[in-house]
């Protein structure tokens, strides 16, 4: 026999299929508990989407130290030999909840670590670089790139205005609107960190290093008439592959390097090693390799495990910190303030995003939907002399930049390759091939007909001729053409 139904504090209940009334066809009773408990849950139902990365889907899995680069941090995950738990999120920026997986958008690559030292979150995308440096340029960016407040349409000039305005944008841009905009699957993409980030090795040494998730798979692409018949089939394209994958055992890997500067590097270098719009060239600073990150289990309620999980910057270990990034500083912030908001005060008790190998002990208590709790004869305040834990700087083993302005200083004094539109001029000219460029062109003439203000078309045309000069003029004819058509 099937199990009974109960209400939430398992009650039998008589019906599923009718409420209790009075009499046959009388008014409905609001005594019926079970009817108020489940419309009142129903009511209840969702949380606010997260307000960028909304549409995404994940899966758990194992990340496997393989290589050695215990001379780089002393961070217990990526010791040789390590393994740890992990769960992945997958996503698109601008769309919300629902919408087509193979819109052209960057893809967040987010990975959670359950370490011993606790938990380790790196919140990358599938692109190297970021459309801005400045973290108080975030919400306006995000603000261009979704929709109009009056029309609620998403707009063409809002976004070529922002960013013909923001010309540190065009080396993300660049990216986005060539091939790497448009992946075939989450499992057929790489992933980057994309910050720099600090590692710290157990002699208390500091070093700069960049994460690079390189796909097994391999990196493939679809053009966009593909995409675009896709995303009018089937808008969880992504989600289900990588579902699927799974669950036929097809487990998806990917292989993680870390690029490694050496702390000093970084007053000198021919720019600014903590600005988010610029690549390391691998000439200068080569992939070394750490291990291998394998997905292999589905979740089994998307929404407690994968709309609920937390990443955030903020979530270090010992070994790894963050670095004088003003992008990186603003995400730390950022992060788990969001999620207090969108899941709760205590979120990080939900089991998706509770440590698995670290106890947690602190003094805070109490707030909303609290289950966990420490035993009744721990104390609830420090210092205390009743044998409460003890923070300790050794265990923390952070570094710190904060005592060397000078490297800072330095670090961010103009170099001579500081300019917003050397990389990307690199990337259009070197990176992309003939016919990546012919593509490229043909994404970048749409976009250009589909600016609807004179000024902002003209900024247009300026900023690829900026990035590279036969581009732009190109575009000014390509464009012309179709508006004259
Ligand atoms: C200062 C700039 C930024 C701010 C203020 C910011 C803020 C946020 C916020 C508030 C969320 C939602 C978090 C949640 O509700 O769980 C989010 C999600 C996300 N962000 Fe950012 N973001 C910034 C830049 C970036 C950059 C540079 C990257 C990639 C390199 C990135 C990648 C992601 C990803 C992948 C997610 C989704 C995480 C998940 O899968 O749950 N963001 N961001």
């Amino acid at each position: 026999m099937s199990e009974i139904t109960t209400t939430q504090t398992g009650t039998p209940v008589a019906s599923d299929e009718h409420s209790l009334t009075a009499g046959p066809n009388g008014a409905t009773a609001l005594h019926d508990r079970y009817l108020v408990e489940k419309l009142a849950q129903f009511a209840r139902e969702r949380i606010p989407e997260r307000v960028v990365h909304a549409k995404g889907g994940g899966a758990f899995g194992t990340f496997e130290t393989t290589g050695d680069v215990s001379a780089y941090t002393r961070a217990a995950v990526f010791q040789p030999g390590a393994t740890s738990e992990t769960l992945q999120r997958f996503s698109s920026v601008a769309g919300e909840q629902g919408s087509p997986d193979t819109w052209r958008d960057v893809r967040g690559f987010s990975v959670k670590f359950y370490t011993t030292e606790g938990n380790y979150d790196i919140v990358g995308n599938n692109t190297p670089v970021f459309f801005i440096r400045d973290g108080i340029k975030f919400p306006d960016f995000i603000h261009s790139q979704k929709r109009l407040p009056g029309s609620g349409l998403r707009d063409a000039d809002m976004q070529w205005d922002f960013w013909t305005l923001s010309p540190e944008s065009a080396h993300q841009v660049t990216y986005l609107m060539g091939d790497r905009g448009l992946p075939r699957s989450w499992r057929e993409m790489p992933g980057f960190g994309s910050h720099t980030y600090q590692w710290i090795n157990a002699a208390g040494e500091r070093f700069w290093v960049k994460y690079h998730f390189t796909s097994n798979q391999g990196n493939i692409e679809i053009d966009a008439a593909e995409a675009e018949i896709i995303a009018g089939a089937d808008a969880d394209h992504y989600r289900r592959d990588l579902h699927d994958a799974i669950e036929a055992g097809n487990f998806p890997s990917w292989d993680l390097h870390v690029q490694v500067m050496p702390y000093d590097d970084a007053k000198n270098y021919r720019f600014n090693p903590f600005d988010l719009t610029k690549v390391w060239p691998h000439a200068d600073y080569p992939l070394i390799k750490v291990g291998t990150h394998t997905l292999n289990r589905n979740p089994q309620n998307f929404f407690a495990e994968i709309e609920q999980a937390a990443f955030s910057p903020a979530n270090t270990v010992p070994g790894i910190d963050i670095s004088p990034d003003k992008m990186l500083m603003a995400r730390v912030f950022s992060y788990p303030d969001a999620q207090r908001y969108r899941v709760g005060t205590n979120y990080n008790q939900i089991p998706v995003n509770a440590p698995h190998a670290a106890p947690v002990h602190n003094y805070s208590q109490d707030g909303a939907q609290r289950h966990g709790f420490n035993s009744p004869s721990t104390p609830v305040y420090a210092p205390n002399s009743v044998g409460g834990p003890a923070a300790s700087v050794e265990a923390a083993g952070m570094g710190s930049w904060e005592s060397d302005g000078e490297l800072v200083r330095a670090a961010a004094t103009l170099h001579s390759e500081d300019s917003d539109f050397g990389q990307p001029g690199t990337l259009y000219r070197e990176v992309f091939d003939d016919s990546a460029k012919a593509r490229f062109v043909d994404t970048l003439t749409g976009q250009g007909c589909s600016i609807t203000v004179e000024a902002i078309r003209e900024r247009f045309f300026q900023y690829w001729t900026n990035v590279d000069a036969e581009l732009g003029a190109t575009l000014r004819v390509t464009v012309a053409a179709v508006l004259a058509a």
